[in-house]
Formats: C-alpha cells, sequence, structure tokens
C-alpha cells in the first residue's frame, strides 16, 4: 500500500519579491535574486499590489506549468465567479483592452484569434522582410555613426523594431514616436496604483484614442498592412468584434517592439561586458543563431508570462495550488537555473541545447518569436561591424535600467565609438 504525503502549503516570501527584483542592483545583475528566490522554495507565496501570488521560481515546474491546461489565463474561466484583476471598476479601459486580446484568453477562443495573425508571423513571412530589417538598421546606424556617441536604445534598438510593426500594422510615420511616449507612459510603474491611474487617465484615453483612430484610418483607407486585413477579417463575418480588433492591434503593436528593444539593448550591453564572448562573435559571426538564443536566456528580456489561475486544486512541486490561485511563473529565474543550464551565470555564446524559456511555452509560445529573432540577428552584427571599437560611455554603474520586473530593459545605453573607425559602411 503506498502511503500518499500530503501537499506542503506555499512557502511565504519575507519581503516583497516585486521590489527586490526592481532595486537597481538586481536589475543590473539579477543572478542572485532569482537564485536566492530559487532557494526558498519551488512556490512561494506573496502579496503583490493587485492579488496574493504563488510564484513559480524553477526551470522545470516553469515548463511544465505554461503546458498545463489546469491553469487558464483568463481569470473568468475558472467558474467561481472571481474577476480578473483587470475587470476592477478602477482599471481604466485601455487597461481592460488586454482582457480581449489572446494572451489572456484560453482554448478555443485563443486559437481563433492566434490564428487570424499567425500566418503573419510565421518564419518564412518574417524571412521576406529579411531585406527591410537591413535597410532601416544601415539607416539608423549611418545617423549613428555620425555622432561621438551615442545612445543604443534611441538610436537602434527601438526605433528598428518600431519601425517595423509600425510598417506591417499600418501605423502611419509621424504617430509612431507618439504611440511610443503614450505606451511609455501608461506603462509607467508609477500608474499602476490608483494615484498614479488617476494622474495617468489622460494619457490612457489618448492612448486609447490613437488605437481607434488607427483602426478607423485602415477602415477608411485600406493599405498593404495587418490591421487592414484585421479589419477585412472582421467585416467578412462575425470574426473580430471592434474590441477585439483593437485588443489585437494594442497587443502586436506592444509586444511587437518593446521587447525586442530589450533583447537588441541587454544583449550588446552583455557582450560588451563579457569582451572574451564579443571577440569569439566577431572572430566567428557564424555563432550570431546560438549568441541571439544565449543572450535571450541570460539577459531574459521579458522576466514573467501574464498571470495564470487555477482552474482545479492541483500541486505543483509537491505543493498544494488551491483552484482560483493566481500564479507567477518566473520566466528569468527559469532561464537562470542552474539545474537546467550548467553555468546559468555565464554567458556562454556556443551553449546548445538551449532550451531557454524566453519566448515561453505551450500555446501562447510567443507569436513574435521569428520576428524578434530576425530584427536582433540582422542589428547585432551590423552594430559590430560597422564599430570594432565599440565600448561603453559610461561606467557601468552609472547605466540605469527601468524598475519592472516584467520586462528586463534600460532606459539608455550610451555607447562610443573609438575614433578612426566610425562611419563606414561594411
Ligand atoms: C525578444 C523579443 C520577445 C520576447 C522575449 C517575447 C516574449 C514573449 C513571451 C514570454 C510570451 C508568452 C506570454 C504568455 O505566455 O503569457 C509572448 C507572447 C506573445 N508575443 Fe512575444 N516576445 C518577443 C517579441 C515579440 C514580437 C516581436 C511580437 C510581434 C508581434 C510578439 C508578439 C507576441 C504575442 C502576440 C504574444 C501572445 C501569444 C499568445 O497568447 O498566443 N512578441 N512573447
Amino acid at each position: 500500500m503506498s502511503t500518499r504525503i500530503d501537499p506542503a502549503t506555499a512557502m511565504p516570501v519575507p519581503f516583497d519579491v516585486q521590489r527586490e527584483l526592481e532595486r537597481p542592483e538586481a536589475r543590473a545583475d539579477p543572478f542572485a535574486a532569482y537564485a536566492r528566490l530559487r532557494r526558498l522554495g519551488p512556490v512561494l507565496r506573496w502579496r503583490s499590489r493587485f492579488a496574493e501570488n504563488l510564484v513559480i521560481t524553477r526551470y522545470d515546474d516553469v515548463m511544465n506549468a505554461l503546458r498545463d491546461p489546469r491553469l487558464a489565463n483568463d481569470r473568468r474561466n475558472i467558474g467561481d465567479g472571481g474577476k480578473s484583476p483587470l475587470e476592477r471598476w478602477w482599471m481604466p479601459s485601455i487597461m481592460k483592452l488586454f482582457l480581449g486580446s489572446m494572451v489572456m484568453k484560453d482554448p478555443p477562443d485563443h486559437r481563433r484569434l492566434r490564428n487570424l495573425v499567425q500566418k503573419a508571423f510565421t518564419p518564412a513571412m518574417v524571412e521576406r522582410l529579411n531585406g527591410r530589417v537591413e535597410q532601416i538598421t544601415a539607416e539608423l546606424l549611418d545617423t549613428a555613426a555620425n555622432k561621438p556617441t551615442f545612445d543604443l536604445i534611441a538610436d537602434l534598438a527601438l526605433p528598428l523594431p518600431l519601425t517595423v510593426i509600425s510598417e506591417m500594422l499600418g501605423v502611419p510615420e509621424p504617430e509612431r514616436m507618439r504611440f511610443r511616449e503614450l505606451l511609455g507612459k501608461v506603462l509607467e510603474p508609477a500608474s499602476m496604483n490608483l494615484v498614479g491611474l488617476v494622474l495617468n487617465y489622460p494619457n490612457m484615453l489618448r492612448l486609447n484614442r490613437f488605437l481607434r483612430r488607427l483602426v478607423q484610418l485602415r477602415r477608411e483607407q485600406p493599405g498593404d498592412d495587418l490591421v487592414t486585413a484585421l479589419v477585412q477579417a472582421d467585416e467578412g463575418g462575425d470574426r473580430l468584434s471592434e474590441d477585439e480588433l483593437i485588443s489585437m492591434v494594442f497587443l502586436l503593436l506592444f509586444a511587437g517592439h518593446e521587447t525586442t528593444v530589450n533583447l537588441i539593448g541587454n544583449g550588446v550591453l552583455a557582450l560588451l561586458q563579457h569582451p572574451d564572448q564579443l571577440q569569439l562573435l566577431r572572430d566567428r559571426p557564424e555563432l550570431i543563431d546560438l549568441a541571439i538564443e544565449e543572450l535571450l536566456r541570460f539577459t531574459n528580456p521579458v522576466g514573467t508570462v501574464s498571470p495564470r489561475f487555477a482552474r482545479e486544486d492541483l500541486e505543483i512541486a509537491g505543493v498544494r495550488i488551491p483552484r482560483g490561485s493566481t500564479l507567477t511563473l518566473l520566466l528569468a529565474s527559469a532561464n537562470l537555473d542552474d539545474t537546467a543550464f550548467p553555468g546559468a551565470g555565464r554567458l556562454d555564446i556556443t551553449r546548445n541545447p538551449n532550451r531557454h524559456v524566453a519566448f515561453g511555452f505551450g500555446v501562447h509560445y510567443c507569436l513574435g518569436a521569428p520576428l524578434a529573432r530576425v530584427e536582433a540577428r540582422i542589428a547585432i552584427p551590423a552594430l559590430l561591424q560597422r564599430f570594432p571599437g565599440l565600448r561603453l560611455a559610461v561606467p557601468a554603474e552609472k547605466i540605469r535600467w527601468r524598475a519592472n520586473m516584467g520586462l528586463r530593459g534600460l532606459e539608455s545605453l550610451p555607447l562610443s565609438v573609438a575614433p578612426g573607425h566610425a562611419g563606414r559602411r561594411a
């Protein structure tokens, strides 16, 4: 007769996980902070600003949770009458839009929404953008080369993915930086409490109006772009409601640049801080694909996925997860877990295999992964080739990170180019 061991209850964390992970030192070098969480336990209990959370810290458990159909992305599918944090009465409508997006849906609704855009993001479709990505990169580097120092974020890492996704979606050029500015304000961590929401409310209204105007524009002036395709799919039958359409555009515009900015920015910084790996990549450019995967794993542009909700009582790593629990899956901690990646705290651009979870896993696996890979695979080598003497223009401790445990990214990255090397196209 087998004896059943009762599951344990989750270990309460004796500090605020978010505050801990958002400390500037932990942003700059998150390895120790995540290792500490993993040492505390596989499932930790933590009260965030919005809800009681169960935090999953280790690689195997994060992977399993990502493919577990007993975990829902849509809180409303638990069936206990509980609401999503985004449904609170005071939550501005722009935030509520996320509720209608695929990332907050479960099958079969999720599949229906994803199918509508999937074909625009297949590796084959994205390969066709290669030439355009190369062209935009070269133009941005031309401009950067005219300056003695430049900001990698403002001059390359941000405008490249923003231009690419804006062109795919058909956002008119003059509107792009405005979208970005509004988004930046709306997503500031300070706006994620009641006072911040009130202060930022006008920006949220502006962002909402921006998205609705874009859809309206493409209804009136169809183009060869994704918003037009979505609008037409919408009008061709009962495929997309107005809110679903707006949420889709919002999700694509947001996910299509914010994340890749971090990959390029964090990736270049990691290489500059590991001169042996940088030299190896310069000597063996064919390593670029492996290098991008390692930069994704090591620098974690996206630190967590959207919350998951337990549809039933279950167990993770021998810990009881009651139905209705909110789960925070720490992708970044999984990617830095030594039990899954030998020498996880070391950047090794030859690491192979490299089964990182930087793009998530399961049905919500990142739709834009092929696009992000193409952009990074073109931008990083082009930058290194153009500037053989590239180096940090400020001491490492002056580099400013954004305080956000969900997205790990730099405010700016001042770089300088050794004299005599700037300005030559390869
Ligand atoms: C380095 C760049 C990127 C990283 C690290 C990244 C990461 C992720 C992750 C972790 C998820 C899973 C979310 C979850 O399970 O809750 C996700 C989903 C998603 N990503 Fe990305 N992403 C990146 C770039 C992009 C780009 C360029 C796009 C372009 C449109 C994009 C669009 C999406 C969409 C639409 C989803 C939702 C998919 C679904 O729910 O089925 N991402 N991404």
